[in-house]
């Protein structure tokens, strides 16, 4: 009895998806972005993870770490995350390309990293202003 409905429903609801797929094809181009705009956009290559992200001019390299799924902290690291205040230190990333891309180390950076290399920064101290790649947690 309730497979005939449940095939009913199946038939009765083809219509509806394709729909939503023809409303989703035409949101993935925002009417705003020119395509000027987006070959300006700073691209963030994450070397481990073989993936390439692309960011507006002065994003957060954390943010967009987080929001292209990309792992930034390591066990501990997760257990004791500040949650990109600059507090805990645990979203250490090495900075192999374009280093002058990024936003100057801050105050809390150079205290966090005084012992690390130069080209070791807080991803969420750093924002993006052109081309940059990275490597999640260096030395693991
Ligand atoms: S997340 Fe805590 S210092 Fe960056």
């Amino acid at each position: 009895m309730q497979t005939g409905s449940k095939e009913d429903s199946q038939r009765g609801s083809e219509p509806e998806l394709d729909q939503p797929t023809e409303q989703r094809a035409e949101q993935t181009v925002e009417p705003s972005t020119t395509e000027s705009q987006v070959k300006s956009m700073p691209c963030i290559t994450f070397v481990k993870e073989d993936k390439v992200a692309f960011a507006a001019e002065g994003a957060n390299l954390r943010f967009k770490a987080l929001e292209n799924g990309i792992d930034l902290y390591t066990f501990m690291g997760k257990m004791m995350t500040c949650g990109g205040y600059g507090q805990c230190g645990t979203c250490v990333v090495e900075i192999v390309e374009g280093m002058q891309n990024l936003s100057p180390r801050t105050e809390v950076e150079d205290r966090k990293l005084r012992k690390k290399p130069d080209n070791y920064r807080l991803a969420c101290q750093a924002l993006v202003h052109g081309a940059v790649s990275v490597v999640t947690k260096p030395g693991k």
